[in-house]
């Protein structure tokens, strides 16, 4: 069964718009829960454009099920983890000023700074997921610095889909399955949305989680959140 988490980065962004606390980042975390949601992602970025660093700590006292958070390992995100705790941390290998999250880790070239990273973070009881392209070399790599999970980037995957879906998920296919023979859970996310999901989830046969953001907000305008969440968990059942 693969989990649905949240990401509510975008809420942050409508908020941070107008400088004022509404949408109220926590209420929105709570409702995502309540229809269904079984994580809250969030995302804070160094420019703080959408979560900020203070919003991480207050989500941690009030949601109930699992939260995420992704981040560049940073001396400041680790600082926060080590303060908030949180269920999971993944980490993305973006340069400060990223749009959005674009490639996985090269844990061959970044082995070194990713062992000492995570061993840092073995401090909290978090479990480690790295972003990562479907490479068997790199998830071996990902599990030698001593990751838990890995999250695929699925932006290419979600690019192809409407070209050749098997094409676009063949390499996801086999490398999930790699990944689980050495021990490793496998997460999906990026661009995935109500039309390339269902078909991602029924391809890879070991996938515990997918954390979904720009779409399922997106897609909450014209279908509600919660009839957006429950939508989404159905293309989760297959
Ligand atoms: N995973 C990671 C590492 C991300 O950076 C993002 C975007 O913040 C997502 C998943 C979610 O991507 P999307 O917003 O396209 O659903």
């Amino acid at each position: 069964m693969a989990v649905l988490s949240v990401n509510i980065n975008k809420i942050a962004l409508i908020r941070n718009s107008r400088g004022r606390d509404y949408p109220n980042l926590v209420r929105v975390a709570l409702d995502c829960e309540r229809f269904g949601a079984q994580g809250i992602t969030v995302h804070p970025r160094p420019d703080a454009r959408h979560v900020k660093y203070e919003d991480c700590e207050q989500l941690k006292e009030v949601i109930a099920t699992e939260l995420n958070i992704e981040g560049y390992p940073s001396k400041n995100f680790i600082d926060l983890v080590k303060r908030v705790k949180p269920t999971q941390v993944t980490l993305v290998p973006d340069a400060p000023d990223a749009l959005t999250s674009d490639n996985g880790w090269d844990t061959i070239t970044h082995e070194v700074f990713l062992k000492e990273v995570i061993a840092e973070l073995r401090t909290v009881d978090a479990r480690v997921s790295l972003f990562i392209n479907p490479d068997e070399k790199l998830i071996a790599g990902a599990k030698e610095v001593g990751a838990d999970r890995i999250e695929f980037y699925t932006g290419p995957y979600a690019e192809n889909y409407s070209k050749d879906r098997e094409k676009a998920i063949a390499a996801y296919k086999i490398t999930a399955r790699f990944a689980h023979e050495i021990g490793l859970g496998v997460n999906a996310g990026h661009d995935l949305n109500l039309d390339n999901l269902a078909y991602l989830k029924q391809a890879l046969v070991y996938l515990d989680e997918v954390s979904i953001g720009h779409a399922l907000i997106t897609d909450a305008l014209y279908y509600g959140l919660e009839n957006t969440i429950q939508m989404y968990k159905r293309c989760l059942e297959g």
